[in-house]
């Protein structure tokens, strides 16, 4: 059996690929990329796999019997269509199964909005595209905030506008162990997963990161429009309007959602403490 998984130039995706090498169950992994040269060093096969480029996406695809569909960065606008090139390049290549990296957040109300309606929308046209599916919505990614460290270090502190509400954050490298599961277990077929971990408050979030790094960070809720502001500042208005739309949902509990981690991958998430205390370690 072939499983191909796209955009491995990207984190997630070169994750699930390794994932999928570890199992080491017999299967070939062939990886498709836009950026195929980023993609190299995974020891598999690596095509090129534009989401813009249908036909490129049929001729990369031939021989898979599975595909891991990692969702898009475009505008939502685009991501949509984008994905329906890689689920209909699928069907024309004669793969049998798609699974999909959806995402948990708010439907509505939200910047993040009309990203997670997109998503939505890629899920029902895996549903309704004829081959057997697994979607995962997944959690909030965690490493961005260990990878902050330094700026809430200089800042003292962790201001958001998620307030008291709870977010189920996960990992990469666990999720990876997820998809790595759902892509070959029959039994995942036609279910959806919501993918995370136990779910955090931006205060324990807080406490974790001072456990692991040694910092006396303190976390103060701030407005949706202040937070906003902040953002925009750093990161521009495209991007900042949406991680301010994020938390957003955070602070109106679209991110603290029941979790199927465990059926789909076999095992529970990774706990926090063990998460947090390997980077105490220096292990991760
Ligand atoms: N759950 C979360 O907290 C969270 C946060 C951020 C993003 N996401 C979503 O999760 C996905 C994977 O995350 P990640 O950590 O792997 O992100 P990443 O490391 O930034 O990788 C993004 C990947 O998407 C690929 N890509 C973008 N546009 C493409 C296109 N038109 N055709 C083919 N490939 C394309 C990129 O290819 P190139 O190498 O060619 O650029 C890259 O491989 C993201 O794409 C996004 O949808 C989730």
């Amino acid at each position: 059996m072939t499983i191909a998984v796209t955009a491995v130039s990207g984190q997630l995706g070169a994750a699930i690929a390794k994932a999928l090498i570890a199992m080491n169950m017999g299967e070939t992994i062939v990886g498709l990329a836009r950026s195929p040269d980023k993609a190299q060093g995974l020891g598999i096969e690596i095509r090129p796999g534009d989401y813009d480029h249908a036909e490129q996406l049929r001729a990369s695809l031939a021989g898979a019997d599975t595909l891991l569909l990692v969702s898009g960065m475009a505008a939502p606008e685009n991501r949509i269509q984008q994905h329906r090139n890689v689920i209909n390049a699928a069907r024309a290549a004669g793969v049998k199964k798609i699974v999909y990296t959806s995402v948990q957040g708010a439907e509505e109300g939200t910047a993040f909005s009309s990203i997670i309606q997109s998503n939505r929308q890629t899920e029902a046209d895996i549903r309704d595209s004829g081959l057997n599916w697994v979607v995962g919505r997944n959690g909030i990614y965690i490493e961005p905030d260990v990878e902050y460290i330094d700026n809430y270090r200089k800042a003292g502190e962790v201001a958001n506008c998620a307030g008291e509400g709870r977010c189920g954050y996960t990992t990469r490298c666990e999720l990876a162990f997820a998809y790595a599961r759902m892509l070959t277990g029959e039994e995942h077929d036609g279910h959806t997963y919501n993918l995370h971990g136990t779910p955090l408050t931006q205060a324990a979030l807080t406490d974790h990161l001072n456990r692991a790094f040694g910092t006396e960070l303190t976390y103060r809720p701030i407005s949706h429009a202040e937070f906003k502001a902040d953002r925009i500042a750093e990161l521009g208005e495209f991007i900042g309007t949406i991680i301010a739309g994020i938390y957003q949902g955070i602070h109106a509990g679209a991110l603290d959602n029941p979790n199927d981690f465990e059926v789909a991958a076999g095992r529970p998430h990774q706990s926090w403490d063990d998460y947090f205390g390997s980077i105490q370690l220096g292990l991760k």
